[in-house]
């Protein structure tokens, strides 16, 4: 059950073949998803040869495979870890009873919110990173944003099979609609709002898979105890996938940073304008960027007060990170959480029942998640000498979602009024000038083995293979 059948058209582990309704009208989904690809996936990319990894079983150990192809012919298909038939519930008002199938009727229209809004995230980081090839600093990191790129539209595939298996004729319009909705389109944009954001460099590309891909990480886990258990595997496998995108957002900040602080010693400064003039981009510009990632990212948990987030959790839809191995009742009625707001121009902490409170509980796991890397980031500057650190700004800094939406506050977590705002705020956000001198360094560069002037390359190469191996092929 495991091992993926790559003879079928669409390549799957859940015995498609068995289910012909369900085939065909995947079947006919599938050149809608082509179409899409071709119109607002990776920008004249069609006839490159990329060395991406394709799953092969979603054992531990039969992951991946590697090879050298188009990505219009990627073999995107469905995979499912695999069910234990005595799966129990193990969280909320269902606690010990066996794991869903099928969609209980009274859930149907919160799961399919909770799918939808999943799979609306997907092709919209495609969408918005489709410029980014043209402007790739070296044959390594094209590689990566389109191995990136390919298993978003995988993630696309997980929801739309879930959608169509199990949501009859509003699934199957749900899942033409997730291909009609458009990162930052005026009239029918996609569902969230990080997702409609511009990403117009590569610094921009790897605060996103570090930040905004780690959100993923964390809606993904909570799903992963979901009581539906379609959703539950489906998404246990797209966490594997995720890993390596988080890596690429982590490691590609690393070498931005690597590369600034070696100039920075080699000129014997810290002026912001010689290292700019030297062609990297200067530490403030790359916490500017932090700050904009990790507020925008975090707006995504929704909320911090939500009845919807009671009610997804009660009714075991969707769990909290880790459920499983956390040691309280699972049920959390009567506990309380601690959320802020703001009370006469100061912020306060709030206790409020927990279970309104579980999307701040989700982005509060994520906050620690975030902040250890920051951290392996300073490492970076602390081996070469460099005194600056960055750090991750205030919870409560350019919010737009939630109680804490609006409020002026600097990075350090003070209140300040519009006239400090107006003043500071090219201080603490990326500024339309930064903006211009990123993306001013951003030239391409497609010899095996050469790395734009403002990246290090990477310690190893991608499966074992050398930092200068053609893992491009542009024909
Ligand atoms: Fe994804
Ligand atoms: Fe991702």
């Amino acid at each position: 059950m495991s091992s993926i059948d790559y003879s079928q058209k669409i390549p799957n582990n859940v015995n498609l073949s068995d289910d012909r309704t369900l085939q065909r009208a995947l079947e006919s989904w599938q050149p809608n998803f082509i179409n899409w690809w071709d119109d607002v996936g990776p920008e004249g990319s069609t006839n490159f040869d990329v060395y991406l990894r394709t799953a092969v079983s979603v054992d531990p150990n039969g992951w991946a495979q590697f090879g050298h192809v188009k990505m219009r012919d990627y073999r995107w298909g469905i995979f499912l870890n695999p069910g234990d038939a005595e799966r129990k519930i193990h969280f909320g008002d269902h606690l010990g009873e066996k794991a869903w199938q099928d969609v209980p009727g009274e859930h149907r229209a919160n799961l399919r919110r909770i799918i939808v809004t999943q799979g609306d995230t997907e092709p919209a980081s495609v969408e918005q990173q489709r410029h980014l090839g043209l402007t790739c600093p070296s044959q390594y990191d094209l590689r990566n944003l389109f191995q990136v790129n390919v298993e978003e539209g995988r993630h696309l595939w997980a929801m739309v099979y879930l959608l169509h298996k199990h949501f009859g004729r509003d699934g199957r319009e749900e899942a033409e609609a997730l291909l009609q909705r458009q990162s930052g389109d005026q009239d029918n944009p996609r569902i969230l709002g990080a997702f409609n954001e511009k990403t117009p460099d590569w610094l921009a590309f790897f605060m996103f898979t570090y930040f905004t891909d780690r959100d993923g990480k964390f809606q993904l886990s909570a799903l992963a105890e979901s009581a539906f258990d379609p959703l539950a595997r489906t998404t246990k496998f797209m966490l594997t996938e995720e890993a390596h995108h988080m890596f690429v957002g982590e490691s590609g900040v690393s070498r931005v940073i690597q590369r600034t602080a070696q100039l920075m010693n080699e000129l014997k400064t810290d002026d912001p304008q010689k290292i700019r003039a030297a062609g990297a981009i200067d530490l403030g510009t790359i916490q500017r960027y932090l700050n904009f990632h990790y507020s925008v990212t975090i707006d995504l948990f929704g909320a911090d007060q939500s009845s919807n987030a009671a009610i997804f959790y009660s009714s075991g839809l969707k769990g909290r990170y880790e459920e499983g191995k956390r040691d309280d009742d699972h049920l959390l009625k009567g506990q309380t959480y601690k959320v802020l707001e703001v009370q006469n121009g100061q912020l306060v902490e709030k206790e409020v029942p927990m279970l309104n409170a579980l999307n701040e509980v989700l982005r509060d796991d994520f906050i620690k998640d975030s902040v250890a890397g920051v951290g392996r980031w300073n490492k970076v500057l602390e081996k070469a000498g460099i005194p600056t650190r960055l750090t991750v700004p205030h919870k409560a800094f350019n919010r737009q979602i939630g109680a804490l939406a609006g409020i002026r506050m600097s990075p350090e977590g003070r209140i300040v009024n519009d006239a400090e705002w107006a003043a500071k705020k090219d201080e603490w956000l990326p500024s339309p000038e930064d903006f211009a001198f990123v993306a001013s360094l951003m030239g391409r560069v497609v010899e095996p083995g050469q790395f734009a002037n403002w990246i290090a390359p990477p310690v190893m190469g991608i499966n074992r293979q050398p930092v200068d191996y053609e893992y491009v092929r542009f024909n």
